[in-house]
């Protein structure tokens, strides 16, 4: 017996994280480049210095301050009411919410790969069988393969990042809902949107959906378009009682009174933290067509990062970036990198320095 005592299934894996190396230009997991700015600091600072004073009390459980202004954000692009709205510490902490509250032995969760690497895990950490089809060469699913897998499985849970990470690729509306048709209401169907801000002119949000199929998730973050990574704030709209059902797994008082503090007061300025996604979109759409133009193979990409290849050995690729100051992310199918869309300054260090690595 090996010392600690942990649960067999566990012993030696390696925890999940991207390396975080302290080098000028990190590119590896899809951040914001852009910090908020000193007006939104100030709010912040006095939201937060203002919910101290009453740390001595547990927060408001059901967080409805913060459920009203989410609903009010997410109606930009479909009605949503507070009641339909659920969070936690990020979208990670809302998926392994849901997977223990839907999930668990005897039921099985499905995915398309290549899919978030962080999906087996929750899959894994509740006990729910993980089961992945694959995704066609563009990364489009095939609507036939997947309809027919799903009822091969009868998953209880299918998670779909669209944008998906780490391919970029968005999920067509059309395959939302036929996936909540063919998974019925004996499952759920959460997209994950953590990009979703990110997508381009006249791609739909899962959101539009969400009146048609009462088993339909849409998970968002302020991680990503929110330039709010370090809050920890993710959330999801989908009918009031899977938001009901999730109260019975979540831990009590979850969500800080100084995380809901923040994520109302960084809410208060969403135009000016959501005004760089423009930019970023822009941004994104440059560098995919000046990897084309030197001859790469690009996956579309509707989110913030751009997964490109095909490398023999990507690995020296991504250290010979990596000498160069330039961390991006070795991850996605074999042969394949992804960078984050940064400022044009990084993305220039990015393009020389993969000019130099690529012509040694
Ligand atoms: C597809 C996808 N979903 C969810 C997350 C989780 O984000 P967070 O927990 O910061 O909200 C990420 C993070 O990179 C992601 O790529």
């Amino acid at each position: 017996m090996t010392f600690p005592p942990i649960r067999e299934e566990l012993a030696g894996i390696e925890p999940y994280g991207a390396p975080q190396l302290d080098v000028p230009v990190q590119l590896n997991v899809n951040e914001n480049p852009y910090g908020p700015s000193d007006a939104c600091i100030a709010d912040i600072a006095a939201a937060v210095a203002d919910a101290a004073r009453t740390l001595n009390r547990y927060p408001d459980r059901e967080f409805s301050a913060l459920r009203v202004a989410l609903a009010a954000y997410l109606s930009q692009d479909a009605p949503v009411t507070p009641d339909m709205v659920w969070a936690a510490n990020g979208s990670n902490e809302v998926m392994l919410q849901l997977l223990q509250a839907f999930g668990g032995p005897g039921r099985t969760v499905l995915s398309f790969a290549p899919t978030y690497s962080m999906y087996p895990e929750y899959a894994r950490d509740s006990m729910t069988e993980w089961v992945a089809g694959t995704r066609e060469s563009d990364f489009s699913l095939d609507l036939e393969k997947a309809r027919a897998l799903v009822d091969e499985v009868r998953p209880s849970v299918v998670l779909l990042p669209s944008p998906n990470n780490p391919t970029g690729t968005a999920l067509p509306p059309a395959a939302v809902s036929a996936l909540c048709e063919a998974v019925g209401e004996g499952g759920l169907v959460v997209v994950d949107e953590a990009y979703g801000e990110f997508r381009r002119a006249g791609v739909p949000s899962a959101l539009e959906r969400l009146a048609e199929h009462r088993n339909l998730v849409v998970t968002r973050t302020m991680s990503k378009a929110f330039a709010g990574a370090g809050l920890r704030l993710g959330y999801l709209a989908a009918d009031p009682a899977i938001c009901d059902a999730i109260r019975v797994v979540r831990l009590p008082y979850h969500l800080s009174a100084v995380t809901q503090a923040a994520a109302l007061a960084a809410l208060r300025h969403a135009d000016e933290l959501l005004g760089n996604v423009a930019a970023l979109r822009e941004e994104r759409d440059a560098l995919v067509a000046w990897l084309r133009a030197e001859g790469f193979d690009v996956a579309e990409s509707d989110a913030n990062y751009v997964l490109f290849g095909t490398f023999g050995d990507r690995h020296a690729v991504w250290q010979g970036l990596l000498d160069r100051g330039v961390l991006i992310r070795e991850t996605g199918p074999d042969g394949w990198l992804r960078v984050s869309v940064g400022t044009p300054d990084e993305m220039t260090a990015f393009k020389n320095a993969l000019t130099e690595v690529v012509n040694r």
